[in-house]
C-alpha cells in the first residue's frame, strides 16, 4: 500500500483498545506521550484490514474504508458550514403543530439544523411557554436579559426590538462571544396591523455575494467588525468561514455595528463590501415572510438565518403585540439532527 498518512497521524489514531477506551471511544494517550520520531516499519493489508507496525513496537489495524474517508478535505468539519445545509431563497416554512412535535421532535430539529429554521404551531398561549419549548430539546441560554425577554413596546426602550419600528434583517446578540446559536420567538399576542416576521438565509446570501462579488466577500470574511450593546462587545467578521473558505457563521446587525476604525481606504473597502452584502440580503425574493399568530413559535439558527419584522401599530385599539424570546444552543440540535 502506498502510505498516504504520516506515521504520527496513524499512531495517534490507532483504534485498538489500548489506545482508545472501548466504552467511551476516547483516546487514552496524549500526542506528547507518543514518540516524536516514530516511523512505520511495516504495512500489510487485505480487504478488511490495513495493519501498520511502528518503530515503537505498537501495531494498529485500520479499516481501509475509514482510512479512505480521511483522504479528502470535504469530510472535514462539524456540519455547521454551508456544505452540511440546505440553502434556500423562497421555501415553504417547515412546520409542525405542538402535539406532533411533542410526539416526535426530530423532523423539526432536523429542519432547524439543515434549513436553519422551523415553525411550531398551536403551542400554549401562556407566558413562559418559550422556555418550555427550548427545554423540550436543549437548555435555555440565560443572558443579561434573563431566561427570556419580552418583545413588546416599551417606553424608553433599551433595544429597538422593544419598539413598534420595523427591524431590518439581523442576527441577535452579535455583541456577545460566544453568540447565542439558537433563538426562539413565541407569540402571545399579534398586532392587528403589521408586525409580520421575515427570515433570510444568511448562508445563501453570503454564497451569492461570493459568486457575484468575490472581493467584497473576502473583505467581510477577512475583516472583523465590532458589535456592541451596553458594555458588551465582540469583534468578529460578519461572514465567518472555515479553513476551506466555507461559510460557517453570519453576524449581522445594523443597529449594534460600531464605527470601524482605520485608514480611510480600508474603511471605504469595508463599507463597499457591507453595502454589497446588505443588498444581497435584501434582494427581492430573499425573505420568507409569515405572521406569527398567538401560540406560534419560530425556532432558528442565529448563526445563519437573519430575522426581521415589519413595523406595527401599537395603539391600544390595535392590541398590544407581545412576543417572548429566548436563546438556546445549537449543540442540542446537532445532537439530535446531525
Ligand atoms: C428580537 C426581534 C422580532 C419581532 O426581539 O430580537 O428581532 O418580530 N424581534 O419582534
Ligand atoms: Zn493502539
Ligand atoms: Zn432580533
Amino acid at each position: 500500500m502506498e502510505l498516504r498518512f504520516p506515521a504520527g497521524w496513524l499512531r495517534d489514531n490507532c483504534p485498538c483498545p489500548a489506545c482508545r477506551d472501548p466504552h467511551s471511544g476516547q483516546k487514552l494517550h496524549t500526542v506528547g506521550e507518543l514518540a516524536g520520531d516514530l516511523t512505520v516499519t511495516g504495512v500489510s493489508e487485505n480487504a478488511e484490514t490495513v495493519e501498520i507496525r511502528y518503530s515503537d513496537g505498537h501495531r494498529s489495524a485500520f479499516d481501509p474504508a475509514w482510512l479512505a474517508r480521511h483522504e479528502t478535505a470535504d469530510r472535514i468539519g462539524d456540519g455547521r458550514t454551508e456544505t452540511g445545509k440546505d440553502l434556500w431563497d423562497q421555501i415553504e416554512p417547515p412546520e409542525a403543530d405542538w402535539a406532533r412535535y411533542r410526539a416526535d421532535p426530530v423532523p423539526i430539529l432536523r429542519s432547524v439544523w439543515r434549513t436553519g429554521f422551523a415553525l411550531l404551531r398551536g403551542t400554549p398561549v401562556a407566558p413562559g411557554t418559550v422556555l418550555q419549548i427550548a427545554r423540550s430539546f436543549g437548555y435555555v441560554r440565560t443572558t443579561n436579559y434573563g431566561d427570556l425577554f419580552d418583545v413588546r413596546t416599551e417606553e424608553r426602550a433599551v433595544n429597538l426590538a422593544f419598539t413598534a419600528r420595523a427591524i431590518a434583517p439581523h442576527t441577535d446578540n452579535p455583541y456577545r462571544d460566544p453568540v447565542p446559536t439558537v433563538q426562539l420567538l413565541h407569540c402571545l399576542r399579534d398586532a392587528a396591523d403589521g408586525g409580520e416576521s421575515g427570515l433570510v438565509d444568511g448562508f445563501r446570501a453570503a454564497a451569492l455575494l461570493r459568486e457575484r462579488e468575490p472581493g467584497h466577500f473576502a473583505t467581510l470574511a477577512g475583516t472583523p467588525a465590532t458589535f456592541a450593546w451596553g458594555r458588551l462587545r465582540a469583534h468578529r467578521p460578519m461572514i465567518g468561514v472555515d479553513e476551506l473558505g466555507r461559510i460557517r457563521e453570519i453576524r449581522y446587525n445594523n443597529r449594534s455595528l460600531q464605527a470601524p476604525a482605520g485608514p480611510a481606504e480600508r474603511l471605504a473597502a469595508f463599507y463597499a463590501a457591507y453595502r454589497a452584502f446588505d443588498a444581497v440580503l435584501n434582494r427581492p425574493g430573499a425573505m420568507v415572510t409569515f405572521k406569527l399568530a398567538p401560540g406560534d413559535c419560530v425556532i432558528f439558527d442565529n448563526t445563519r438565518v437573519l430575522h426581521a419584522r415589519t413595523a406595527f401599530s401599537d395603539s391600544a385599539a390595535a392590541g398590544d403585540r407581545h412576543l417572548q424570546g429566548c436563546y438556546a444552543d445549537l449543540d442540542a440540535v446537532q445532537w439530535v439532527a446531525h
